[in-house]
Formats: structure tokens, C-alpha cells, sequence
């Protein structure tokens, strides 16, 4: 089973990010063909400062390493190496219905937001299916707010095949375990960078991991009989970084009422510096290495490139276009 993933270089990352998206690549590479991407091409629909995006990307490239994704198990490349990725997506443009891309959730967001509506926001989840279809990936685990791109990604290659005769898998969605990490001050809002105070960065020091797990909310007003959602954060940032052991062991002080919250988060930041403080580590380590990591990047790069112009080869094929001529 091939997979394929993206994440867009949007600078540092925090604990949710990590939970939400990050762990679970590096599980799955150790058992499926995995492809991971950090979208470049995405970055420049929102980043618009070349020194900048270059810094992401790299920084991107640091946390997903020092994270644990291993070069000997999967790919991991930059999506502007590969400049395939950006003739498939003229191609289904070709494929792709404004109405279908009318009705896209994220664009009507993201250009709410922003007076310049620029066109490669609107056509965004179209470079998005080039990315997953030019490697004929078959599994792409993404976060709830993707399906929609992921369900147009099927769409167009369904049309693709129709009129073209088939070529491509339909890509299935694999929705990343529910791990939504709660703001640590406000545990009603996802955790977000856009919130002050509700994050643990992955850069962050073990003095900043505990005292941030300390001023964690948990109960706010009247005790309802159900777990408040700052508690619920709690037990699940437990979930993530502690052992199973632990877990059940605050459980059932929980459910016999004799939790306290301060014990709690004792263990709790004892845990997360044991594992954030390694991630810390590796990063930094990596970071006085910059010539390893382009070499892991590049080695990926010229490896998933070879898919990409084979898929490429036959697509133009197949819609009339003539071998690129060798100069
Ligand atoms: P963003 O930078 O917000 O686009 O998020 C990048 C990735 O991290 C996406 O896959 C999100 O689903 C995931 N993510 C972001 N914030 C959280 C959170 N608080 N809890 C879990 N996953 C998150
Ligand atoms: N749009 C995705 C996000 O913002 C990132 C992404 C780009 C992606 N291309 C992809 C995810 C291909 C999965 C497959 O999170």
C-alpha cells in the first residue's frame, strides 16, 4: 500500500500539530511505502516573502526528522523539487469543475480572510490532487479538514480515467485518530498559535513544558458529573505522551474521586520533557548539520521524482502530448 501525505511549512509547530498529524506518519512509515511532502508550492497561496518560506521549509524539514521520521523508512521531500507536481495540476485543471471547487470549505475561509484573493487559493485542492495522483497513492491520511480535498482529489481522477482511460487509483482518505489537543488556558478552542497562551511549542524548554501543564485549566465553574473539558485534555494529552500504565492509573483515581489534579499534572510534564526533550535534542542536533539534512531531502527528491516523471510520461501520453524533447 503506497502513502502519500502533506504538510504545509507554516513555521513552528506545537504539541497538537505533533499529536494531530506528526505521529502518526511516523508510525505508519513503518509499515506501509510512505511518501511525505512539505508543500512548498501550497505555502506560496498565503506566504509571500522568498527568505521566509525558505526558513519554513527547512524548519518543517527539522521538526518532521527530529519527530522520528527516519530517511532509511520513508520519503520526505520538498514538494518545489519535484516541478512535476505542477504540470499534473495544469492537466486535471483540465478535469476539475469550477462548481466542484465552488464548493470548497477552505477557500471560502481562507479568502474571507484575505482582500487579494489569489487564484492558486481557489485552485489549491487541484495541486493537491496532482501531488497524491502522481505517485498513484492509494492511502492518504489526513486531518477531518482535508476530506473535502481528498474527495474532489477522487473526483478528478475519476473524470481523468473517464475521458482518458484509466490511469489512476482513487485515493482513500485515512482520518488520523480524533487526538484534537484542547488550548491548555481555554479548553473549549482547538490549541492554536493563533491563541495566546494555549500551546507547548516543540522548541519549547522543560521549565516552559511544566509550567505551561501547571497553569493548564481544569474545572471552570459548577461540577456538572462529567468530565470538564480541561480534565479531558489532561487525560488525553496523558494519552499521547504518557505509558498505558499511567493512564489507567489516573483513571481510576478519577473515577473513584480521589484525583488530584496537581498530581496529575506532575506526571504529566515529567512525561512530556522525557518526550519532547528528546525530539529538542534531535533537533538541534540536526539543525548544526544543514548539509545532512538538504542530503536527505535532495536523496528523496531525486527518488520520488522518478515515480513522478514515469506517471507524468504516461499521462501526457495518454492526452496527446509528444515526449519532452532532451536539450
Ligand atoms: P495547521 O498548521 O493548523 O494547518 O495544522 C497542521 C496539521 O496539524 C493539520 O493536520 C491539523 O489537523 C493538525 N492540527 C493543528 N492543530 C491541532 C490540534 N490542536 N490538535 C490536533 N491536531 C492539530
Ligand atoms: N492541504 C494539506 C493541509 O493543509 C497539505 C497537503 C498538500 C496535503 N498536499 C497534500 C495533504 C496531499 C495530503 C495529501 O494540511
Amino acid at each position: 500500500m503506497r502513502i502519500f501525505s502533506g504538510i504545509q511549512p507554516t513555521g513552528a509547530i506545537h504539541i497538537g500539530n505533533y499529536a494531530g498529524a506528526i505521529q502518526n506518519w511516523v508510525r505508519l512509515q513503518d509499515e506501509h511505502e510512505c511518501i511525505f511532502c512539505i508543500c512548498d508550492y501550497h505555502a506560496l497561496t498565503t506566504v509571500n516573502d522568498g527568505e521566509r518560506l525558505r526558513r519554513q521549509v527547512y524548519e518543517a524539514a527539522l521538526d518532521l526528522l527530529a519527530c522520528g521520521l527516519d530517511p532509511e523508512k520513508c520519503r520526505l521531500f520538498v514538494q518545489s523539487q519535484v516541478p512535476e507536481h505542477t504540470e499534473l495540476a495544469w492537466i486535471l485543471s483540465c478535469c476539475a469543475s469550477i462548481g466542484e471547487l465552488n464548493r470548497m470549505t477552505q477557500f471560502k475561509e481562507k479568502s474571507e480572510r484575505s482582500e487579494f484573493i489569489n487564484a492558486g487559493l481557489f485552485t489549491y485542492p487541484i495541486l493537491m490532487a496532482a501531488d497524491i495522483l502522481l505517485y498513484k497513492a492509494e492511502l492518504v491520511p489526513v486531518g477531518e479538514d482535508q476530506l473535502q480535498h481528498l474527495e474532489v482529489a477522487r473526483v478528478f481522477a475519476r473524470h481523468f480515467n473517464k475521458v482518458f482511460g484509466q490511469t489512476f487509483p482513487e485515493p482513500q482518505s485515512r482520518l488520523t485518530a480524533a487526538t484534537r489537543v484542547m488550548a491548555l488556558n481555554d479548553p473549549l478552542k482547538k490549541m492554536s498559535k493563533s491563541i495566546a497562551g494555549s500551546t507547548i511549542m516543540l522548541t519549547d524548554s522543560d521549565d516552559v513544558i511544566r509550567r505551561q501543564i501547571k497553569r493548564a485549566v481544569t474545572d471552570t465553574g459548577a461540577q456538572s458529573g462529567t468530565m470538564s473539558p480541561g480534565v479531558a485534555n489532561l487525560f488525553n494529552l496523558l494519552k499521547i505522551f504518557s505509558s498505558p500504565e499511567t493512564v489507567a492509573h489516573f483513571e481510576e483515581q478519577y473515577n473513584s474521586g480521589a484525583l488530584r489534579y496537581g498530581d496529575l499534572k506532575k506526571v504529566l510534564g515529567d512525561d512530556m520533557v522525557a518526550k519532547l526533550s528528546v525530539i529538542r535534542e534531535r533537533r538541534q542536533e540536526l539543525a548544526q548539520k544543514p548539509e545532512m539534512v538538504e542530503a536527505i531531502l535532495s536523496s528523496s527528491a531525486k527518488q520520488v521524482r522518478k515515480m513522478a516523471r514515469q506517471t507524468l510520461d504516461e499521462v501526457r501520453d495518454k492526452v496527446g502530448y509528444s515526449p519532452i524533447y532532451s536539450i
